[in-house]
């Protein structure tokens, strides 16, 4: 960790080395294939980096949400596989196809897009998404037997290419996921009595895919492990053996003593008890730092720890730092890797009542990406 370069108010840093060491890390851990999952920006560290950093760690395809995300992967260089399954009501997918992307098809009507979008000498290439319990995208148990017919019919005549069927856990609890287990394997088997029985079948998450191995199927779609969180309450990254990518810091810009009883930013909602010295960073809920852990988001300050004193504004905060030796200038941590001593993701989520996905993914545009690799 360094202080961000002068001239800079804030910066997150992001480790690529560290992005490809937890792909190995979850490889050897599971025994499966990784679907690194680079969707909303590589959770805000940088699509392009962070499918290099993957594809690095031994990453065999990529995924993402929508086809806008693929086609700038592609743009970006990166010619690996990409699955992308959320799609517009009017979705065209002859874009898509024609650059290679795979695309996660939930119903009849995809279905029948995608093969019209393969080209005479390619077919589309399509991982049928199965509803199991979570209630988003995916086709319903009702429609396995049709869409799986048509499916398969379209593979015969050489329009798709049907390459896995897939769905995706509720992480509700154990054995919910077990249930949704049950159910997707229940349409495999449907799917293999019309003749599909495609290489790849994948359900885990990295939640499951840490937790709950049977779920593991030789494939799973890892996210958030990706950047080194964990997403459990009662785990951090470090007892998974993962590694945080990415260190949100900024530079103190002001420095000031003040008495006791003064006010610190909007509505006063923190009054110094004691002469002392506010430090103010210039970091703030345009940035993504989350308005709602004013008085509470931890940073760290010298090695020392502090909490954001008052509320959080547009483009700042304030820290009290008491009589602590704070000088414009001095880096202000904010999260990376608590092994490293700073403040973790997760605790900045708990100070918000969110998840430390949100922390990571909504780091506003404001605030510059520099690629690492410790
Ligand atoms: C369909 C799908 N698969 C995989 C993932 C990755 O999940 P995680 O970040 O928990 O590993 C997501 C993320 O939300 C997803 O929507």
């Amino acid at each position: 960790m360094s202080r961000p370069p002068a001239g800079l108010l804030r910066e997150a840093t992001v480790d690529v080395g560290a992005i490809a060491d937890n792909v190995r890390h979850l490889r050897r851990l599971t025994g499966s294939e990784v679907i690194a999952v680079v969707k909303a920006d590589g959770y805000g560290h940088g699509a392009v980096r962070s499918a290099v950093a993957a594809l690095e760690g031994g990453a065999a395809r990529l995924g993402v949400s929508d086809i806008t995300e693929a086609l700038a992967l592609r743009r970006g260089g990166i010619d690996a596989p990409i699955v992308a399954w959320l799609h517009a009501p009017s979705a065209d997918f002859t874009e898509a196809a024609a650059r290679g992307i795979e695309l996660g098809i939930s119903n009849l009507d995809q279905l029948q897009k995608a093969a019209a979008a393969a080209s005479a000498d390619r077919p589309a290439s399509v991982h049928l998404k199965l509803e199991t319990g979570l209630s988003r995208n995916g086709i319903a148990p009702a429609d396995y037997r049709v869409v799986f017919a048509e499916a398969a019919r379209l593979e015969r005549i050489g329009k798709l290419r049907v390459i896995a069927l897939f769905s995706h856990l509720s992480n509700a609890s154990a054995d919910d996921d077990r249930a949704a287990l049950r159910a997707f394997e229940e349409g495999v088997g449907i799917a293999a009595t019309l003749g599909l029985a495609p290489p790849l079948r994948h359900i885990a998450a990295t939640h499951a895919a840490i937790a709950l191995p049977e779920s593991r199927l030789g494939c799973v779609r890892i996210g958030i492990g990706l950047y080194g969180l964990s997403p459990f309450d009662d785990r951090s990254s470090a007892d998974l053996g993962l590694r945080p990518a990415m260190t949100l810091h900024g530079a103190v810009a002001a420095v000031r003593r003040v008495p006791a009883g003064t006010g610190v930013s909007y509505g006063y909602a923190y009054r110094t008890d004691r002469d002392t010295t506010l430090a103010l960073v210039p970091l703030g809920y345009a940035d993504g730092v989350p308005r709602q852990a004013s008085g509470a988001g931890p940073v760290v300050i010298g090695g020392r720890r502090f909490t954001v004193a008052g509320r959080i504004a547009m483009d700042q905060f304030v820290v009290d730092v008491g009589d602590a030796p704070v000088s414009v200038g001095d880096e202000v941590l904010l999260f990376g890797d608590p092994t490293l001593g700073a403040p973790s993701a997760t605790e900045w989520a708990d100070a918000a009542g969110t998840i430390n996905y949100e922390i990571v993914t909504r780091i506003g545009p404001r605030v510059p990406r520099r690629q690492v690799a410790e």
